[in-house]
């Protein structure tokens, strides 16, 4: 041990063991350990060791709202008090094919509302919204908190890089998840989430709490739990806070991949689009404008009469991109077809989201080179009549070596009922707004 060591308030090994044995972690061990994480006193095997106890054993509300603040204390607090409009955030827990922040913020933005979306990059098989804005070309995610201010106050909408300075303690914490198999981790999620939007200082949040295989949270329960959990620790900071808990079992919209859902989010902000992608980014820019105090708005109308577009193409220009150029496309493409006629019964989100990341669209690790077209189009949604032999899908990949890959992971995919059998086409469907959770 060092002489520096020796001077810290607690050790790691004893709070490590405390939660290894089912113990409680009081305030001030919390409070150090994040501190001393960040600082670099406690060490990654260290840290790891802890979250996996935290994994296995859980922590109670009290302790995971003293690691939220623990984290939110790592780094510096933003506000946006100086803005003359209301601000409105909303966070999703991430999914396959999940490009509602495109969308949702021009959308909201039209309101006068202002709606700063401090974004990240993907990891493993969901997408990041700043990999599929990257695809535009000359866009930028980097911008300074000056920048954002100006941007937030001029526009209402911002979609960029959340700076290093917020919560840094959950930078270095969900890195190390990522490769020690905690991120699934009810306490763990809620305490990053939270840290980094209470942190940027939000005055309302919006949580989009995904529900499926292709979720964090496989079953409605666990997902109604986390969600519970992020709007008790918002409540607590004083941000406003609600939940929408949204079926993620199967892909949102037809486009999965960074420049294939930007394309989507652009038809969406024309006024067409999928339904579900529609229907979600109307739900959520609902429930964003009645906590901001516009419970009228019609923000069906703001996407069929150009509204929506005319504030995307600023917020994009602004950003250095340009909205009218080409975007990226992949220089392969492979078809999967139907093996029977019937109806569509499901179409699981997690094959399709690890198949969409082996063609290219994810990264295995931090810093990865994208392939920004590649990913898959999906040509028939669970509900939907199929025949055989019709194309289900196209496989968008740079390198066409990739799509055995991508088609191993598609082995299981698909399920087709014959008419026959009585598929019920309507529950196939289902409904892309399962629940809503209040404080
Ligand atoms: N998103 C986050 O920001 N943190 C998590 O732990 C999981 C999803």
């Amino acid at each position: 041990m060092t002489a520096e060591t020796t001077t810290e308030a607690f050790d790691a090994v004893d709070i490590i063991r405390t939660k290894r044995d089912g113990g409680t972690l009081n305030d001030d061990q919390i409070a150090w350990i994040i501190d001393a994480y960040t600082r670099g006193v406690v060490a990654d095997e260290q840290m790891s060791a802890l979250a996996m106890a935290i994994f296995l054993r859980g922590m109670s509300d009290a302790e995971t709202a003293r690691w939220t603040q623990a984290m939110i204390d790592s780094g510096e607090r933003m506000s946006f008090d100086s803005l003359s409009k209301p601000t409105v955030d909303k966070h999703s827990t991430g999914g396959v094919g999940d490009k509602i922040t495109l969308p949702l913020a021009p959308l909201v933005a039209v309101f006068d509302v202002a709606v700063p979306q401090l974004s990240g990059r993907g990891l493993g098989h969901t997408g990041g919204t700043l990999d599929k804005l990257e695809s535009i070309p000359g866009w930028q995610a980097d911008m300074s908190n000056e920048t954002l201010l100006a941007q937030l106050e001029d526009l209402g909408a911002v979609i960029c890089a959340a700076g290093s300075g917020l919560a840094p303690a959950d930078k270095k914490l969900y890195a190390l998840r990522d490769i020690t198999a905690t991120v699934d981790c009810l306490p763990l999620i809620a305490s990053s989430i939270m840290s980094k939007k209470i942190a940027e200082g939000t005055s309302a949040l919006v949580l989009d709490v995904k529900v499926g295989s292709g979720a964090f949270m496989k079953d409605e329960a666990s997902a109604r739990a986390l969600a519970e959990t992020m709007v008790r620790l918002g409540a607590a900071a004083g941000v406003d806070c609600t939940a929408l808990l949204t079926d993620m079992s199967t892909p949102l919209g037809r486009a999965v991949g960074n420049a294939l859902e930007v394309r989507e989010s652009v038809e969406v902000l024309a006024g067409g689009g999928p339904a579900d992608v529609v229907d979600l980014t109307v739900a959520l820019a609902e429930e964003m404008l009645r906590m901001v105090g516009r419970p009228d708005a019609d923000v069906r109308a703001a996407l069929a009469d150009g509204r929506a577009m005319d504030k995307w193409n600023q917020m994009i220009r602004a950003q250095g991109g340009d909205p009218e150029a080409a975007l990226p496309q992949a220089a392969e493409t492979e078809v999967v077809r139907a093996e029977s006629a019937g109806v569509l019964t499901g179409l699981d989100a997690l094959s399709v989201g690890v198949a969409s990341w082996r063609l290219g669209a994810g990264r295995a690790k931090q810093g990865d080179e994208l392939s920004l077209g590649a990913g898959i189009e999906l040509h028939a949604k669970p509900g939907e009549a199929v025949t055989a032999g019709q194309p289900l899908m196209t496989l968008h990949a740079d390198n066409p070596a990739l799509f055995a890959r991508a088609q191993e992971a598609l082995a299981e995919a698909v399920e087709i009922t014959p008419a026959a059998e009585g598929a019920d086409a309507e529950a196939a469907a289902g409904s892309i707004v399962l629940d809503r959770i209040t404080a």
